[in-house]
């Protein structure tokens, strides 16, 4: 089935930066996929725009750290005939603390999350963006990225950077095929998150 709107998927769309993305995309027009841990948020949140926009959205609720749920998250979008037009890689956190101040579960999950996971939904759906001839892929990378790493938060800045650098290539490589990739880069937006797992780094 083909949505005669834009479909967006937008990654961490339970709070913050993510939620407010679902709601300017709802008011752009854009049927939405959200998808992060917490299920009851995205089920308020796409009531809200339901009834504000008459917007479509579905709730795929996934762990991100999970290294097979970008693959769950894509079947299921196969599965359910929904084509994503635009991908918001915005689901994100810093762990606090020096490289060694934390386990390495901590640290696979937080690369997990702020890397492999966008990066395999890129790949899992620049393919149909490119096929049907436009698409867009928004990685929410930080200011963090261009600044110098700062000691703690070990690998936030070094995932943000990452970010920057993977837009620009993807950029190059398919702006030809019609597909727009870019990194944002907020600055501090003043708000924190108490029930992610670790506060947010900005
Ligand atoms: N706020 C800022 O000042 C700022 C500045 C620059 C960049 N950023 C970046 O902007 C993005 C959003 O940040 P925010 O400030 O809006 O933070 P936030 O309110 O804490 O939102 C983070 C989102 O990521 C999701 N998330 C975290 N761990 C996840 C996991 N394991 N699996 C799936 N989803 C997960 C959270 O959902 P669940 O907890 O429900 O899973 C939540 O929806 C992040 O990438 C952050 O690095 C923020």
């Amino acid at each position: 089935m083909t949505s005669p709107r834009p479909l967006s998927l937008v990654t961490g769309a339970s709070s913050g930066i993510g939620a407010e993305f679902a709601r300017q995309l709802a008011a752009g027009g854009h049927d939405l996929v959200l998808t992060a841990r917490r299920a009851d948020r995205m089920e308020t949140l796409a009531t809200e725009l339901r009834e504000r926009y008459a917007t479509h959205v579905t709730v795929l609720p996934h762990d991100l750290a999970d290294p097979a749920a970008p693959q769950m998250l894509c079947d299921t979008l196969e599965q359910r005939g929904l084509q994503v037009d635009w991908l918001i890689n915005n689901a994100g956190y810093g762990v606090p603390g020096t490289l060694d101040a934390n386990d390495w579960t901590t640290h696979a999950d937080s690369l997990q999350v702020l890397l492999i996971a966008p990066t395999e939904l890129a790949w899992r759906l620049l393919p149909g963006m490119r096929e049907r001839g436009h698409g867009r892929i928004i990685n929410v990378s930080s200011l963090a990225g261009h600044v110098p790493g700062p000691a703690g938060h070990t690998l936030y800045a070094a995932t943000k950077a990452y970010l920057i650098k993977f837009s620009q290539s993807l950029a190059l490589e398919n702006q030809s095929a019609g597909v727009n990739v870019c990194a944002l880069c907020p600055g501090f937006t003043g708000r924190n998150s108490t029930t992610s797992p670790a506060p947010a780094t900005r």
